[in-house]
């Protein structure tokens, strides 16, 4: 079998230092090599296999769909398009709305933009977007983006965006100890750049309503504030549901949870849109939206707007969620991994916080002082114990994500909850074992 350390250009890592197995076959919420190794999926891979691997109706879908038609740009119907456009707006409840299709996350967001801006006749309008926020790795996505580690390939002013602080509770840039006080601050602080930019050249305010993929997960006054306040001033608001959506936060859609009167303007979609089977990504558009661009010239466009094997994908995964439960599965079982987090947290003092719990994904912010609330490492940097901690979970059997100092518990919902719960285990044992390494260590350095 080939290796290919020798001839791809691996994403966000050093080349020299990636090594991973090869990877050829999954079912559930497993995959495995060649040699025979096999891996418990605790992070969906990307927070993107939903379905778990190779879900079976997804398979066959992809087959029945090659079969038929593979290819027909958009300038052609294709009824797998059709369809998946007609289930995404009815999930949605974006009755006399409309779906644009990207090939994933990033481009779907920069398309989010176009839209607004045109739907506002304001070509260069401003959007805000916040601090600690990931929105893609194009140009466009990295301006959106407020990410510190690529925030300097980038002058976001250039693309017209403003970045503001983010909700982050644990370490509130206000503050404070209080989330709702963190949330209004936070939400205030949107308003008053609106307000200072001119609510007539702002085109949209872009967030994630609730979990963030950067680990930040806002409080619950935060996205009804955001509603209201972009309302008042007529500027859009789009929410990036890229990670969040089709189920990851407990709903369909993370804004949801709000109650249908805290509906975005467009929210952008990918990953969970096929359970990553297939790329595909959608901008989807409420009805003023719709209706405002209806009569004018749309100057874009992807060649493989809509393609009929991805949106095939699309509508096998919106069945599945439906049939198999997996919304309401996602919320029951995210709540029991929830309880069993809070509990490591009481046993563990190296979890400073525990976040989520809405649906399958929680993150463990992970500090060397609970009482300071010192990080373990500096983001976005990862401290040598914790990559030990992953390698050790990986040697036995499951696959982990962290980013900086936090774990990311994002496992597919169709996990077995056996599953879930030995994983847990495993996670506690190791969080004992790297607390003792910490703990040798900073007696080491008292006798040195
Ligand atoms: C919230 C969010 N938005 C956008 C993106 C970008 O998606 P893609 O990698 O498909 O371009 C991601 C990817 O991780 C994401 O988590």
């Amino acid at each position: 079998m080939i290796d290919e350390r020798d001839g791809v250009l691996h994403s966000w890592c050093v080349q020299d230092q990636w090594q991973a197995p090869t990877i050829v076959g999954g079912r559930g919420a497993r995959f495995w090599a060649a040699d025979g190794r096999a891996w418990l999926d605790m992070s969906s891979l990307a927070e993107c296999s939903h379905l778990g691997h190779q879900h079976p109706r997804l398979v066959e879908a992809i087959r029945s769909q090659a079969e038929q038609l593979c290819f027909v740009t958009n300038a052609w119907g294709a009824q797998p398009r059709a369809e998946l456009a007609s289930l995404l707006l009815e999930t949605a409840g974006f009755e006399g709305g409309r779906v644009f299709f990207t090939l994933g996350g990033a481009d779907a967001n920069e398309h989010a933009v176009k839209f607004a801006r045109q739907a506002r006749g304001l070509v260069k309008g401003w959007v805000i977007t916040r601090d600690r926020s990931y929105h893609g790795a194009s140009y466009a996505g990295m301006a959106l983006s407020g990410d510190s580690r690529t925030q300097d390939q980038v002058a976001a002013e250039d693309f017209r965006v403003s970045h503001v602080p983010a909700p982050y509770t644990y370490r509130c840039p206000w503050e404070t100890d209080h989330p709702a006080v963190c949330g209004e601050r936070a939400a205030q602080a949107v308003a008053e750049r609106i307000d200072s930019l001119g609510s007539a050249e702002v085109a949209a305010v872009l967030m994630e309503p609730n979990a963030g993929t950067n680990g930040i997960v806002a409080p619950d006054n935060y996205w009804p504030a955001l509603r209201s306040l972009t309302s008042a001033r007529q500027v859009l608001l789009i929410a990036d549901e890229v990670m969040s959506g089709f189920g990851r936060c407990g709903e369909w859609f993370a804004w949801q949870r709000y109650g249908a009167d805290q509906a975005p303007d467009l929210m952008s979609l990918a990953k969970g849109l096929t359970g990553a089977h297939l790329p595909l990504g959608a901008v989807v558009i409420s009805s003023p939206i719709a209706h405002a661009l209806q009569s004018q010239m749309l100057l874009t466009g992807l060649t493989y707007c809509g393609h009929p094997l991805a949106c095939a994908a699309g509508v096998a995964a919106i069945r599945s969620y439906q049939q198999e439960g997996l919304i309401e599965r996602s919320r029951h079982l995210g709540q029991q991994m929830f309880a069993q987090l809070i509990d490591l947290q009481a046993r563990h003092r190296i979890i400073g916080e525990v976040r989520g719990g809405h649906g399958l994904f929680a993150v463990l912010e992970l500090v060397s002082d609970r009482l300071t609330r010192a990080p373990l490492s500096i983001w976005p940097n990862m401290h040598e114990g914790l990559r030990r901690l992953l390698q050790r979970g990986f040697d036995a059997g499951v696959s982990f994500a962290a980013r900086g100092n936090l774990l990311i518990l994002a496992p597919p919902l169709v996990i077995e909850e056996h599953d879930l719960g030995n994983a847990l285990d495993l996670l506690d044992r190791l969080l004992a074992q790297l607390a003792q390494e910490l703990a040798a260590d900073a007696d080491q350095r008292e006798i040195a």
